[in-house]
């Protein structure tokens, strides 16, 4: 899980027997800390471990503190990885987006599954941003040669209402990608058209 938070992925799937890593660079979704909330001002909000130990999950689960992008790829290897609504976060947009994804390929071992959702451009300041991407320039990045994209779906437009971290009701637009990586790849990475 790359971007795992406070566990709302994480959670379900470790108590469906999974072993999951769990990548997430932000301490308070780790650790818990007091968040504002739209109405009711702020208040304690537990981590990703304590959510896990009261679950009695913490076994199922390997943490890593870290930035993805800095992360080495080959010690995290996993039969499927996902992501949701991470790579769009400012300081990824420091990096192309291309960096975001090949990391996040490179986690896919062979014959594995890579799946994201993802926020599409709604504002206009969105638009020069490529982290803003959708689904069909996503695709884009998943040579044939390596990998199968299986699905891609957008959604239209749609309201949210105001949540910890953003005070007001909002709108967003969400792409999902899944690929399979081919069974026979051992390529460190494999988003890159140039490996055909
Ligand atoms: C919108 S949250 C989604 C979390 C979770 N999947 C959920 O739906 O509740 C995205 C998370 O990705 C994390 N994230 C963003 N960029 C990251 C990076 N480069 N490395 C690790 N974590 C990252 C953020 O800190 C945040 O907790």
């Amino acid at each position: 899980m790359v971007g795992a938070s406070d566990g709302k992925f994480v959670l379900p799937l470790a108590q469906s027997g999974y072993d999951v890593i769990a990548i997430e660079k932000d301490p308070q979704a780790l650790y818990g800390g007091e968040v504002l909330l739209p109405v009711a001002g702020f208040a304690y909000a537990p981590g990703l471990v304590e959510r896990l130990q009261e679950a009695n999950l913490r076994h199922r689960v390997r943490i890593e503190a870290a930035d993805l992008l800095d992360a080495d790829p080959t010690a995290l290897q996993a039969e499927a990885v996902w992501t949701s609504c991470s790579w769009h976060y400012s300081a990824n947009q420091r990096r192309p987006l291309s960096e975001f994804v090949n990391r996040m390929q490179q986690l896919v071992r062979p014959g594995g599954l890579f799946g994201a959702e993802f926020m599409m451009a709604v504002e206009e300041r969105h638009h020069s941003v490529e982290h803003y991407t959708t689904p069909d320039r996503l695709a884009g990045h998943f040579a044939p040669n390596t990998w199968n994209v299986l699905l891609t779906l957008q959604t239209d437009p749609f309201l949210e209402r105001a949540h910890v971290g953003q005070p007001r009701d909002h709108t967003h637009r969400m792409g999902v990608l899944f690929a399979t990586k081919h069974p026979d790849n051992h390529t460190k990475g494999g988003s890159s058209l140039d490996e055909a």
